[in-house]
């Protein structure tokens, strides 16, 4: 019997591969048999990273930069599967919160992955390809002062089912939406927003989810495996929580 959540021959470029989900996503793509391009702004991480894993390169930019974009695609001549995820965080209600910080948020989650995105699509339409985005809870329902972030990862839902309904059978557009995972990115809202009070507010992000933890960086990728596997090739469009139950209740 075939071995399912292969990914045998295929070559798939992850944003933000070099931490946290994308780096675990780099990990799992890699034992699935893909090769892997770890995208990144954090060039010795992503290099370190690569020199771990089986057949992955790296490609260094900000997706922010549409040159920088343009130029890394350029040196791609295939590619069959794109992981929107490098992205930021931003901590504020919208009284709290400044126009450059909202500009910001929005230009990397968002704009970041338009910009990918138009540049990988001409690949992924040859080669029938997936696109897995990053969004999060917080794209589905409100979290206490997460006012531009929110409205961020509302985007990511929007443009998944959008490419999803323009493109429905030449490629696969689907969503993770994460509760909170244990990732450097967690770790540094902590040091910014609550040094004084790391262990209390570490209790309650555990408590935020019904099943008492936070997720691991690893259960996102699986689910992300499984999205760009044959054995989802019915999935489409689709906007998938992973939350320890945080938005069941
Ligand atoms: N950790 C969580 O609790 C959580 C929950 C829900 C959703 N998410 C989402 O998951 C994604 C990954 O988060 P993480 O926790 O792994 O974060 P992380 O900070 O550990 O990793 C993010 C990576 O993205 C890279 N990056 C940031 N801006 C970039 C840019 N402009 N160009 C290229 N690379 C850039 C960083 O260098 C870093 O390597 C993000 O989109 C985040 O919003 C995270």
């Amino acid at each position: 019997m075939k071995t399912p959540f292969r990914l045998d021959g295929r070559r798939a470029l992850i944003t933000g591969g070099a931490s946290g989900i994308g780096e675990a996503t780099a990990r799992a793509f890699s034992g699935a048999g893909a090769e892997v391009i770890i995208a990144d702004v954090d060039e010795s991480r992503a290099r370190k990273l690569a020199q771990e894993l089986d057949r992955a390169s790296v490609r260094c930019f900000d997706i922010t930069d549409e040159a920088a974009v343009k130029n890394a695609f350029a040196t791609i001549d295939r590619l069959d599967i794109l992981v929107n995820n490098a992205g930021i965080g931003l901590v504020g209600d919208v009284t709290e919160t400044s126009l450059p910080d909202f500009e910001r948020v929005f230009r990397v989650n968002v704009t970041g992955l338009f910009l990918v995105t138009k540049y990988a699509l001409p690949h992924l339409l040859i080669s029938n390809g997936s696109i897995v985005n990053i969004g999060s809870v917080a794209g589905l329902i409100g979290v206490k002062r997460r006012f531009g972030y929110s409205a961020t990862k509302g985007a990511v839902i929007a443009i998944t089912r959008q490419l999803a309904v323009d493109y429905p059978k030449q490629i696969r557009v689907n969503c993770i939406c994460p509760g909170t995972v244990d990732t450097p990115f967690v770790e540094g809202y902590l040091q910014k927003y609550h040094a004084d009070e790391l262990e209390k507010t570490r209790s309650e992000l555990n408590a935020r989810q019904p099943s008492g933890r936070l997720g691991q960086p690893e259960e996102i990728a699986n689910l992300a495996l499984y999205m760009c596997s044959e054995e989802a090739a019915f999935m489409q469009g689709s906007v998938v929580p992973i939350d320890g139950g945080w938005t069941a209740a």
